[in-house]
């Protein structure tokens, strides 16, 4: 097994150790984060998205430096309402293409030929494809000292899905609505379910 130890990490070459590094926590999750500001609509892709607790109901994602004008963190500053958009298959090269460097006058919705949409009079813009949405609500900024990204923790307000992946017990199945998963920086992938197993007790562990 090759192995990389932490000396060795930090002299490897900038771009191969981004995508190591990118890649060494698996398979993320892929959504489309929509927001509105006085510049207009903007649409970025975001692996980083992670469930925070059910109750409330809260979803956190890692916002890299401001070192350089970020549109999205501009507008859920100033309007405190975003959208987080599921990504399926047939989308995902579009999804890809919003992370280019627009300026903030250009809505990633018109170059990369996506469709926002509003719903329920809620000021961010939601993604048309997207087959599971929700509302959210800037609740908190977290500043990550190590490395100034932040982690953005937001509440849900809403939830839109496609029936067909809701379950009898409210997981939903992500499979029926194609959502994809990302691994590094640049790589979709179809995900295949290898097992649905009951809560783990120790009076029930299988016969391994
Ligand atoms: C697959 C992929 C995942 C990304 N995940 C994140 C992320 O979790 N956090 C982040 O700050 N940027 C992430 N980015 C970069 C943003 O998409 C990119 O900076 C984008 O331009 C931000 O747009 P904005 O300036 O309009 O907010 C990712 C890019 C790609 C291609």
């Amino acid at each position: 097994m090759k192995s990389f130890s932490k000396e060795e990490i930090k002299a490897l070459d900038k771009i191969y150790r981004l995508n190591l590094i990118n890649s060494v926590s698996g398979y993320k999750s892929a959504n489309l984060i929509g927001t509105r500001g006085e510049h207009g609509e903007n649409l970025a892709i975001f692996s980083s998205v992670v469930h925070l607790g059910a109750n409330p109901a809260l979803l956190a994602f890692i916002m890299r430096p401001a070192s350089v004008p970020r549109n999205t963190l501009t507008n859920m500053k100033q309007s405190k309402k975003f959208t987080i958009n599921s990504v399926s298959e047939e989308i995902a090269e579009k999804a890809h293409y919003t992370s280019a460097n627009f300026a903030a006058i250009v809505s990633e919705f018109e170059a990369c030929k996506l469709t926002p949409e509003y719903l329920n009079n809620f000021e961010a813009p939601f993604l048309k494809e997207s087959k599971l949405k929700m509302a959210m609500h800037l609740e908190q900024i977290i500043e990550i000292e190590l490395n100034d990204t932040m982690l953005i923790v937001g509440s849900i307000e809403n939830v839109y899905v496609e029936e067909k992946a809701l379950t009898d017990n409210g997981q939903l199945n992500l499979n029926s609505i194609e959502t994809v998963a990302i691994s590094g920086l640049n790589r979709y992938h179809k995900v295949e379910e290898v097992g649905n197993f009951p809560y783990a007790r120790i009076d029930r562990l299988p016969k391994f």
